[in-house]
C-alpha cells in the first residue's frame, strides 16, 4: 500500500473528516474512503466506478489524456515491436523482463500445458452447432473446474501456478476447438514444435486431409495482437475476474465470469461489432449517414470501435493495429481491401467531426484489429474468443496480485436505495 502523503477534509453537517491522500507512481491521487462509513455513517456514490481506484496493483498503468499504456512501465507500442506475446505474459506476470533462460524455460512450460483433457472433448460436443464461440468459452472455460483439481486451491502458492500456466497455454487450444466445432471440423491437436502463435493458427486452420504450412508473416501479425490485448488495468473484465475472485472462488471460474463480461459489445464484443459496422457502411459515400446516427441522441447506434472510458486521446494500441492492418493487407496483396478504406475514411470524418472532437472519441483498439483478422481469414464471430485468450494472461496476472495482497476483502459495493420504504404484507384477497 503507498504512503499517505497529505489528507482531504469532507465537510458534513458540520463535522469534519481527515481523509488520508496516497500518490500514485503516475496518474491522480487517491482519496481513501474505506473509513467513511465506520465514521461520517454515509457511503460514496459512483455509478460506473468512474472515480473509483478498487485496488492498487503494479502491473499496468493508462495515461488516457495522453495516449499513453505501459505494461510494468514499458510503453506498449515498444513491446507490440520489439517484445513478443509470451515474453509480455512473462512480463506481466512476474514484474521484469526475462533473460533468455528465463524466457525459454517459461516457453517450454507454456508449450507443454497446451494440450486439454480428451475427456472434455466430449464437453465441446454437447453445444449446438451454431452457439456463438464465446458461449462455448464460458463454458469450458468454466467446466476446467471440473478437470484440473489440483490447481483449484487459492491458498497454495503452487496451485496457483499451475492454475496460471494452464489458462494461458489452454486458451488458443479452447478458443480454436470452439472455432472447429462451429464449423463442423474435426479438432486439431497443439503441436509443441510451433510458437504459440503458429500453433494457434494452425489449430484454427489446418485439417487432416492436407498439410498446412503456417505463413510467418501471419503469425507475427497474430503475435502482435495477442500482445496488443494482453492487458488493460481495471476494465470491466477484469474487475469482474476480481470481484468473482474475491470470494474465493477458482481460478476457471473467476477467468470464465471474465469471458463472459467481455463477450458484451461495449467492451471485447466491439471488434466483432466493429467490422460488422464497416461492413454495413460498405463505401466511403455512406459514411455521413452513419456519422448523422452516431451523433444522433434518440438513435442507439455508435460509432464501434470509437471511444473509451480511459483514453480520451488516441489509444496507442490502435495506432499500432492501424500500422499493422496496412503491413498485413499489403503482405497478403489485398491493399485496396474496401474495409480498410472504409475504416481510414471513417476515421478521418470522425476526427474532423466536432462532436467526437468535443467528446474526446478517437478510435480504439477495435477499431483495425477486426480487419487484419478478417484478413487473416477468421469469421468474426472469432474476433472476440481472439481477444479473451489474448487478455488470459492480464486477467490472471491481475487474479495473482489480488490474492497475495494481505489487504484482500470481498468486494462488496453499497448502493443507494430507492426503493419502497418498509411497508406491512397485504393479502391476496385485499390486494
Ligand atoms: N459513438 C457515438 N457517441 C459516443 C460513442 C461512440 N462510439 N462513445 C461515446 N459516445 C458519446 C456518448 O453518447 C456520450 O454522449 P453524451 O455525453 O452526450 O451523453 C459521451 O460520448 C460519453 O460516452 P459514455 O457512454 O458516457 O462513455 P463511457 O466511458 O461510459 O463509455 C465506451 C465508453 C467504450 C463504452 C463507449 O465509448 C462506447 O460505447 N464505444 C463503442 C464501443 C467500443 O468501441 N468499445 C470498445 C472499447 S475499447 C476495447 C475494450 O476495452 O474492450
Amino acid at each position: 500500500m503507498a504512503e499517505t502523503t497529505k489528507t482531504a477534509k469532507l465537510t458534513i453537517d458540520g463535522n469534519s473528516y481527515d481523509l488520508a491522500m496516497y500518490a500514485p507512481t503516475d496518474g491522480p491521487e487517491v482519496i481513501d474512503i474505506r473509513k467513511l462509513y465506520a465514521q461520517a455513517g454515509v457511503f460514496t456514490y459512483d455509478p460506473g466506478f468512474t472515480s473509483t481506484a478498487a485496488c492498487d496493483s503494479t502491473i499496468t498503468y493508462i495515461d488516457g489524456e495522453a495516449g499513453v499504456l505501459l505494461h510494468r512501465g514499458y510503453p506498449i507500442d515498444q513491446l507490440a515491436k520489439q517484445s513478443h506475446y509470451l515474453e509480455v505474459c512473462y512480463l506481466l506476470l512476474y514484474g521484469e523482463l526475462p533473460s533468455a533462460a528465463q524466457l525459454e524455460e517459461f516457453e517450454t512450460l507454456v508449450t507443454r500445458h497446451t494440450m486439454i483433457h480428451e475427456q472434455m472433448h466430449n464437453f465441446f460436443r454437447g453445444f449446438r452447432r451454431d452457439a456463438h464461440p464465446m458461449a462455448t468459452m464460458v463454458g469450458v472455460v468454466g467446466a476446467m473446474s471440473a478437470f484440473y483439481h489440483d490447481s483449484t486451491d487459492i491458498n497454495d502458492e503452487h496451485q496457483r501456478e499451475v492454475a496460471s500456466i494452464r489458462l494461458i497455454a489452454k486458451m488458443p487450444t479452447i478458443a480454436a476447438m470452439a472455432y472447429k466445432y462451429s464449423i463442423g471440423q474435426p479438432f486439431v491437436y497443439p503441436r509443441n514444435d510451433l510458437d504459440y502463435a503458429s500453433n494457434f493458427l494452425r489449430m484454427c486452420f489446418s485439417v487432416p486431409a492436407e498439410e498446412y504450412e503456417v505463413n510467418p508473416i501471419l503469425a507475427r501479425a497474430m503475435d502482435r495482437i495477442f500482445t496488443l490485448h494482453a492487458d488493460h488495468e481495471q476494465n470491466a473484465s477484469t474487475s469482474t475476474v476480481r470481484l468473482a475472485s474475491s470470494s474465493g472462488a477458482n481460478p476457471f471460474a473467476c477467468i470464465a465470469a471474465g469471458i463472459a463480461c467481455l463477450w458484451g459489445p461495449a467492451h471485447g464484443g466491439a471488434n466483432q461489432a466493429c467490422l460488422e459496422m464497416l461492413r454495413e457502411i460498405g463505401t466511403p459515400d455512406r459514411i455521413p449517414e452513419f456519422i448523422e446516427r452516431a451523433k444522433d441522441k434518440n438513435d442507439p447506434f455508435r460509432l464501434m470501435g470509437f471511444g473509451h472510458r480511459v483514453y480520451k486521446n488516441f489509444d496507442p494500441r490502435a495506432k499500432v493495429m492501424k500500422e499493422s492492418a496496412d503491413e498485413v493487407l499489403e503482405l497478403l496483396g489485398i491493399e485496396n481491401n474496401p474495409t480498410l478504406q472504409v475504416a481510414k475514411e471513417l476515421e478521418r470524418v470522425a476526427l474532423e467531426d466536432p462532436y467526437f472532437a468535443e467528446k474526446k472519441l478517437y478510435p480504439n483498439v477495435d477499431f483495425y484489429s477486426g480487419i487484419i483478422l478478417d484478413a487473416m481469414g477468421f469469421p468474426t464471430s472469432m474476433f472476440t474468443p481472439i481477444f479473451a485468450l489474448a487478455r488470459t494472461v492480464g486477467w490472471v496476472s491481475q487474479w495473482k496480485e489480488q490474492l497475495a495482497d494481505p489487504q484482500l476483502k470481498i468486494g462488496r459495493p453499497r448502493q443507494l436505495y430507492l426503493g419502497a420504504a418498509a411497508r406491512n404484507y397485504v393479502d391476496i384477497e385485499t390486494r
